[in-house]
């Protein structure tokens, strides 16, 4: 049995007042329409097929392979946009499922849902209803006095009678393919101008055909996204969502309400993340790691039994037992090996600390490779740009550099070398030896069973 979802997406999404697409306006950090996608292919058989429009390029750019786009010229309604994607199927897939790719929350289980209600029905529709206090601009569901579907009306076509029916069309439907080709050549033109998808039911109706409703308890599944209201209503949801999930798997939230987790973040458990804490892109967090509060972490690896207070990560890596913060800034390609301690008001960039490093206070370490078991005094700055190239500097194992040195790169410091505080080095330094002033020159060489530690 082969099941294809259709997304519509062609709308022009006139009340986001943006330029943007309202497809690609980003919730819990992926754009509204990655998760109809997803959504999509776990409830289908086939690639999805999304009905572009507005802002066709700038779909295509983002979906890429995980979906098949077919373009609607023009925004003729709900029924046209669904018939744009005929030539593509027709005879290709034995249920058609139908969403609008601005209904975020819609789960897969509920498009399952919809396939198998369908699957057991004789006629040729199934839609998704929902019962809630407020309409939001919905189509009213008619029903018979037999209870069965009749009908649906759009709400500026409604009667006052049927204005207060209180069970609405979500917008999901599963349809049996070979009926809905051809009624979709048969549904009349509305007053707008527009043929509705919603009028399928109707031709059913007439037909004899029964149409089934499968009902959803949660409403919020069903929120439909026109302006930058209901996106924050359903960011608010999904964020509520993912928390749940991270939690019952085992992660700590000290407050769900003041934690940002991002869709594509992973989390080990006993991990505890204390209030005002981001995490963001393809962020990975071990076991046992204590983030926050006030701490932004983003497309950052970090290993097991890890602290990270009040700090921000940015493309990062940490290895295990790394301790980071309070005001730490970790930019692109930092690598933090096991045990590394960075205190507060220090920021690296493209540099690994070895192992056992440790960095209390007030640096700048950029373009560095830097060995294990160094002790970066306070104030010491990487000086890795002479205003055109970025140099590297590179510091062995088991270095000691002094309070408020300043490394002019390119420079390499040796095993075991010492910088005095306040030292401007810009010559390489041996191993064993011990470098002071400014700039520095070197006064002495070191006993190599001098304690350096
Ligand atoms: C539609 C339903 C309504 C339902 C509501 C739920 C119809 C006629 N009405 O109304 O019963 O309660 O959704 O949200 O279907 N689109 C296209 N091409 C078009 C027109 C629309 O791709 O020519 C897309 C839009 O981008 C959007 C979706 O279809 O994603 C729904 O269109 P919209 O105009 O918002 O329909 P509603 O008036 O909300
Ligand atoms: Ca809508």
């Amino acid at each position: 049995m082969k099941v294809t979802a259709v997304l519509l997406a062609a709308g022009q999404g006139t009340r986001m007042r943006s330029d943007l697409p309202k497809v690609l306006h980003a919730m819990c950090g992926q754009p509204m329409i990655y998760y109809a996608i997803q959504a999509a292919q776990a409830a289908s058989t086939e690639t999805p097929v999304v009905v572009v429009g507005h802002g066709a390029d700038a779909v295509k750019d983002f979906v890429h392979d995980s979906a098949r786009l077919v373009f609607q010229e023009k925004q003729l309604g709900t029924g046209h946009a669904v018939l744009q994607a005929e030539s593509l199927l027709r005879g290709k897939s034995d249920y058609i499922i139908v969403t609008c790719a601005d209904m975020p929350l819609l789960r897969a289980e509920t498009l399952s849902r919809l396939v198998e209600t369908q699957g057991a029905n004789p006629g040729p529709i199934t839609l998704l209803t929902v019962i809630t206090r407020d309409p939001r601009g919905f189509g009213r569901v008619v029903r018979g006095a037999d209870g069965s579907v009749q009908a649906i009306v759009e709400e500026a076509a409604a009667t006052p009678e049927q204005l207060k029916i209180k069970e609405l069309n979500a917008s999901a439907y599963c349809f049996s393919a070979n009926w809905l080709w051809a009624a979709l050549h048969r549904i009349p033109i509305s007053k707008k101008g527009e043929y509705y998808l919603t009028d399928t039911v109707e031709l059913a109706v007439k037909a004899g055909l029964p149409v089934q409703a499968l009902h959803l308890d949660d409403p919020l599944e069903t929120i439909g996204i026109n302006t930058r209201v209901h996106l924050a209503e359903a960011e608010t949801a999904m964020r509520q969502r993912i928390n749940t999930a991270h939690m019952l798997a085992g992660v700590t939230i000290i407050d769900p309400q003041t934690t940002y987790i991002e869709a594509g973040v992973t989390l080990g458990r006993d991990s505890i993340l204390w209030p005002n804490t981001y995490l963001q892109g393809g962020t990975r967090i071990g076991e046992r790691c204590e983030i926050g509060p006030n701490s932004l972490i983003r497309d950052t690896v970090i290993g097991n039994n890890c602290v990270v207070l009040a700090s921000v990560l940015e493309g990062a890596s940490l290895e295990d037992d790394v301790d980071v913060g309070p005001f730490a800034h970790l930019r692109k390609g930092a690598h933090l090996c096991t045990g590394v301690h960075m205190g507060n008001f220090g920021e690296v960039k493209d540099s690994t600390l070895g192992p056992g490093t440790k960095m209390g206070h007030f640096s700048y370490i950029g373009n560095a490779a830097i060995g294990a078991n160094v002790n970066i005094g306070a104030g010491t700055i990487t000086c890795n740009y002479d205003g055109v190239r970025k140099h590297p500097t590179h510091i062995g194992d088991d270095v000691f550099i002094g309070s408020d040195t300043m490394l002019v790169a390119p420079v390499k410091l040796g095993d075991r070398s010492r910088t005095g505080a306040g030292a401007v080095v810009t010559k390489n330094v041996p191993e064993d030896a011990l470098v002071v002033g400014m700039p520095a020159r070197a006064i002495k060489k070191l006993d190599k069973k001098e304690d350096v530690s």
